[in-house]
């Protein structure tokens, strides 16, 4: 599903302009973080890419429809979104109920219902907790019962507004596993998050909002070692773009994996020039005399 957001501007009833002339495409199949300060218009923006909100100027298109001449129940098919606050989204009396909602209003016959809820709840490790009144699992619990609820609509955009905040390290890494398994399905991905560190790691796009305008867009390797324009942002650069620019490499790496190639290809070379030079008979690590 594509997402085109053409010179939109969206001005709260309360006359606050929350995003100014912005154009984004994002496209079928993308992976992209949305960053910045608070009150950015991180949120306003998502919300205007699901039809939640439409611009009070410019267009939002996904795929071809306009938002404007659909209804926001008509466009939940097409992108799903898991708020950052699962209290602002979740209502059913059951975990499983409120998963099995959206495919059961999608008119989808019992059994497809019960197998996608199944499912989401699988992917979420939520299973056993599938009979349970959401309220009394924890916050960070009730923000996976809204991630699974979004799951079974089986959307081919989905929109997740700061997934990690809550979550512990190994929530992180399910989140951050799940975001790469939908990514290599082919769902386009779109996340608000202050976690630059799973934004590094698992979006290859990086767009940073400030003022209700974007200030950068540009794969996550680029944007986010721009550390004059993070600052501008007020956002902190990942610590692995931390670590590579104080060692003074030139290329980013992604994950704590690559970090670790990325160093041992590097002793490696520090190794073979040494041995080189003791072949050579040059004392090591000293520099060569000129002639
Ligand atoms: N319902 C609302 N009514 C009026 N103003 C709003 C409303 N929601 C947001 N705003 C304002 O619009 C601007 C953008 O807010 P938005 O929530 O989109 O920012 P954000 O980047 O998501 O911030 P955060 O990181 O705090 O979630 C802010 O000035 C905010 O105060
Ligand atoms: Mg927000």
């Amino acid at each position: 599903m594509k997402l085109d957001v053409r010179d939109a501007s969206f001005r709260y009833p309360t006359g606050v302009l929350a995003l100014d002339g912005v154009s984004l495409m994002i496209g079928s199949g993308e992976a992209v973080a949305l960053i910045g300060e608070n009150g950015a218009g991180k949120t306003t923006l998502a919300k205007l890419l699901n039809g939640l909100l439409r611009p009070t100027a410019g267009s939002v298109l996904l795929d071809e429809r306009d938002t404007r001449q659909h209804t926001p129940a008509q466009l939940s098919r097409f992108v799903g979104f898991v708020f950052q606050n699962p209290d602002d989204q979740l209502f059913a009396r059951t975990v499983r109920e409120e998963v099995a909602f959206g495919p059961r209003n999608q008119r989808l016959a019992d059994a497809e219902v019960q197998a996608r809820v199944d499912r989401a709840l699988d992917e979420v490790e939520l299973r056993a907790a599938a009979d349970r009144h959401p309220y009394d699992l924890t916050s960070p619990e009730r923000k996976l019962v809204a991630l699974a609820a979004a799951l079974a609509m089986q959307t081919p955009a989905l929109i997740l507004d700061e997934p990690t905040i809550g979550q512990d390290a190994s929530g992180v890494a399910r989140l951050g596993a799940l975001v790469d398994r939908l990514h290599a399905e082919g769902r386009t991905l779109i996340t608000i998050t202050h976690d630059l560190d799973f934004c590094l790691e698992h979006f290859e796009r990086v767009v940073v909002l400030a003022g209700g305008k974007i200030l950068a867009d540009g794969p996550g390797t680029d944007v986010l070692r721009r550390v004059d324009l993070l600052q501008q942002a007020q956002v902190e650069p990942p610590e692995l773009v931390q670590l590579a620019l104080g060692l003074g490499w030139d290329t980013m790496v992604r994950t704590p994996e690559g970090f670790a190639d990325a160093w041992a290809e590097q002793r490696g070379a520090a190794e073979r020039t040494r041995q080189d030079d003791h072949r050579a008979g040059r004392p090591a690590g000293r520099p060569q005399p000129e002639d």
